[in-house]
Order: structure tokens, then C-alpha cells, then sequence
């Protein structure tokens, strides 16, 4: 890679989260590829790293002398975790860092640490020494073996948590249940899913676009790479002894969202939304939006027409919950739905106008509603909550489409 002198970082790599087929042409260094390359995502580890890097070294110029690198991954510690790195290098001749100033993120980390990496085995460890570095030997030698991917698990023999609370324990037994549920295919796979202690074969995630949010990046490998033989070690996560952890609730909810995010998009909600041209993941999210609208709709007509609360007329009530039911749509579905589009749009006249647009529509698709529901009534179905349901539907789709087409689309970009 691009090391220059000794102490010169590794450049940040840019554009999609994507592993090329080949590692990218070794300038300075011998143009053979090597065999390991191991990142090390930091975060506020100054504590730890000169430890982390003296021991991974140690080990590994034992079992493949000259033929690794590790790669250290900080985000612009506060804590200049990236400087100390930085000042190891002399020592460590086969050791890289690099600062990211950009991005952040742990799962980002790693991948953008294997886009510069030379190796054709591709791996990551926590740079706290909470993983046991022994295990690096055992999980190479089943790579070596033939596996696609190998895993260190704490849910297999051998494998463990030194002292958890049961609170810790049952949070993330749940979160691997969670993930079995909405994504069997992947999280069926290994022991250990949450594992952030692996080796890959590039070839098994080459070429494919690797877009995680937050923790898990084992998922996205299993997910969208090529994994056919997977082999697990068993090993204890140890106890932190400097620093702290990153984990807070946010990562929690980050889980769920990258475990829907890869349902969407790897099984056949995905594979629909390609073949038909239909943008799926969009309209159920418009859809579920449209839904927490009728939860809204109903608590205001209650807290404002009901006899024991104010007991308003019923009609200016359900015109207030109606137009409240739309600014919760229209804030949920800038917010979500469309937030790729709005976010290039951000100006207060620009959500205005998006909202203006997207009232107007929701009122004509009321007065198609009633239109439908008629026609549907008198002359194809006698039956007026099938009618009913036919015309939201069908409503639904106009709604979603009109609004796709007028309200979010992208406009003067420069
Ligand atoms: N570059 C970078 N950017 N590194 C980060 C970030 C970030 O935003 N957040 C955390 N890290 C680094 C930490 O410095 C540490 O080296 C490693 O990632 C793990 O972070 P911890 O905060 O220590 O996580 P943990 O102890 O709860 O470990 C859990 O997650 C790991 C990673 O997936 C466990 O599930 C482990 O098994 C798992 O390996
Ligand atoms: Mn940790």
C-alpha cells in the first residue's frame, strides 16, 4: 500500500464499501500479495494499542513471518489513539494505520481497512484484547484447511464470557434470537452471529457491496459474500482491562435495523423489488407509515370527540385528527421513506413545498377513496368492508406513487 516512508499513514479509502477481487497494487512493499491481513478497529484505545500490537506481532511473526499486516483503523480518537499508533510503525515493520477522519463507524472501519489491505485472507480483531489473540493461530489454520470463513465463538466448545450479569447474558442471547428470526439464512449459519472476531477469504466477499450499519459486520459478510465452508473456534471473551466499551443502546437498535435492512435486500422482498422495477422497500415503509397514521388519526378523534374527554362535534374532530394523521405521515415519511431524497433538500421552503404537495395528494386520495368504495359497492362487491379494504389498497398505491413522482422527487441538484 501507499506507505511511503515508515511513517506515513495509509490513504483513506473512498467511494462504495466494496472488496476488490484482486488486493490493490502493493507500491514500496514486495508486489507479492500476502497471506493475512488483519485490521484492528480502534476507538479511545491509547491503553491498549501498544499491548495489541506488541502481542498480534509477536504471535505472528511465529507462525507467518513477513507474510501479514496488521491494520489499525482509528476514527480520529480524541484520545490520538491513530498518533501512538503511528509512532509504533519503525518497530513493526508490518504494521499500517490508518486515521479516518470522514467516516465513523466500527463496521466501516473494518471494511475500509480491507479495501486497502494486501492480504488474501481478510480478518478482524477487537483492539482491546478482549479477544484472545491465541485463537488468530487456529483460526487461520482452518482457513488454510479450506473453510470460506472462520469464526471465533463464544457459543461453541471452549468458548465463553469470563463474568457477565445475566442482564448481559439474556440481551444478547435475545438479540441472536431476534436475528434468527428475521434472518434465519444468516444468523442460522454460525454459533456466535454477534462474533466480531473472524477471518474471510476475500474471494468469498470480493466484489460484493457491503453496506452495514453499526456493530455486526459479520453479518453483512455472511449475508452478501459467498460463504460456503464456515469452521468455528471457541473462545472466551475476556474481561476489558483499559478503556472502555462503545456499547450503548444505540448499537442495539443499529442491529435491528441492519437485520432488516439485509432481509430487504438479500431475500426475496429484494429479489422482487429488482425483477419488477417496483420500488418494495420504499412502499412498505409508506405503507407502515400510513399505518401509524390511523393509529394517530384514531387517539385524536378520541381525545377530541369523545364524550368523556371534549366531546367535540364528530366532523371537525376527524378533520383535525385527519390533518394531524398527515403532518405525523409527511414528518415520518421525509424523515424515512424518503430520507435519501429529502436529505438533498433540506431547505425549510423545500419541506414546505413537499408537504403542501403532499397534502394536496392525500386529500385527492381521499376523495378517490370514497369514489372507489362506491363503485366497488354498487357494482362489483355488495360488501362493505371488503369494498372498503380494496379501495384503501388501491388508494395506498396512488398515494404512494403520486408522491414518489411529485412530493420526493429530486429537484435542482447541483
Ligand atoms: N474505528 C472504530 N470506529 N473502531 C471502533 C468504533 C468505531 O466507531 N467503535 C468501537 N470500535 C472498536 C473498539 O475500539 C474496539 O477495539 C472494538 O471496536 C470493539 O468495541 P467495544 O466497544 O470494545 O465492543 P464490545 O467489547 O462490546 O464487543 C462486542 O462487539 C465486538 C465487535 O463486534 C462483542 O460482541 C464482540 O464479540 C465483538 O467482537
Ligand atoms: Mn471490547
Amino acid at each position: 500500500m501507499k506507505t511511503n516512508s515508515s511513517h506515513s499513514l495509509l490513504t483513506v479509502p473512498t467511494g462504495p464499501l466494496k472488496i476488490l477481487e484482486l488486493p490493490p497494487n502493493s507500491v514500496g512493499i514486495s508486489s507479492e500479495s500476502i497471506h493475512l491481513s488483519l485490521v484492528i478497529p480502534t476507538y479511545k484505545e491509547r491503553d491498549n494499542i501498544k499491548n495489541v500490537v506488541s502481542i498480534l506481532s509477536q504471535l505472528l511473526d511465529e507462525s507467518i513471518p513477513g507474510n501479514y499486516e496488521l491494520i489499525v483503523v482509528d476514527d480520529d480518537s480524541p484520545d490520538r489513539t491513530w498518533e501512538i499508533a503511528q509512532s509504533l510503525l519503525t518497530e513493526y515493520p508490518q504494521l499500517r494505520v490508518m486515521r479516518r477522519q470522514q467516516e465513523r463507524g466500527l463496521s466501516s472501519a473494518v471494511i475500509r481497512g480491507w479495501q486497502a489491505a494486501t492480504g488474501s485472507v481478510l480478518g478482524v480483531i477487537d483492539g482491546d484484547l478482549q479477544h484472545p489473540p491465541e485463537v488468530l493461530t487456529q483460526l487461520l489454520r482452518s482457513v488454510d484447511e479450506g473453510a470460506d470463513l472462520a469464526v471465533a465463538s463464544r457459543h461453541v466448545d471452549g468458548g465463553g464470557v469470563s463474568s457477565w450479569s445475566i442482564v448481559r447474558r439474556v440481551l444478547s442471547r435475545g438479540a441472536q434470537m431476534l436475528g434468527l428470526v428475521i434472518l434465519p439464512g444468516v444468523l442460522g449459519r454460525v454459533s456466535d452471529p454477534m462474533s466480531g472476531y473472524f477471518m474471510v477469504r476475500r474471494s468469498a466477499i470480493a466484489n460484493a457491496t457491503l453496506n452495514p450499519v453499526g456493530y455486526k459486520i459479520l453479518l453483512e459478510v455472511i449475508g452478501r459474500g459467498k460463504v460456503d465452508q464456515v469452521a468455528e473456534v471457541g473462545y472466551v471473551f475476556c474481561e476489558r482491562k483499559e478503556g472502555e466499551s462503545k456499547v450503548t443502546w444505540k448499537q442495539y437498535i443499529d442491529y435491528i435495523h441492519h437485520l432488516v435492512r439485509l432481509r430487504l435486500s438479500t431475500g426475496q422482498v429484494g429479489r422482487l423489488s429488482r425483477k419488477v422495477n417496483f420500488p418494495v422497500r420504499r412502499f412498505l415503509r409508506f405503507g407502515l407509515v400510513g399505518f401509524s397514521g390511523v393509529f394517530v388519526d384514531m387517539a385524536v378523534l378520541y381525545l377530541l370527540s369523545d364524550p368523556t374527554t371534549l366531546a367535540w362535534p364528530v366532523t371537525p374532530s376527524k378533520i383535525i385528527a385527519g390533518e394531524i394523521a398527515i403532518l405525523n405521515n409527511f414528518f415520518w415519511n421525509d424523515a424515512w421513506t424518503f430520507a435519501d431524497v429529502s436529505a438533498r433538500q433540506q431547505q425549510w421552503q423545500q419541506r414546505l413545498k413537499r408537504f403542501v404537495k403532499f397534502n394536496a395528494i392525500c386529500l385527492a386520495g381521499l376523495v378517490l377513496n370514497v369514489l372507489i368504495l362506491n363503485l366497488v359497492l354498487n357494482f362489483i362487491i355488495p360488501n362493505r368492508y371488503i369494498a372498503n379494504f380494496i379501495a384503501i389498497a388501491v388508494v395506498t398505491i396512488w398515494n404512494f406513487w403520486i408522491n414518489l413522482k411529485l412530493s420526493w422527487r429530486v429537484t435542482d441538484v447541483k
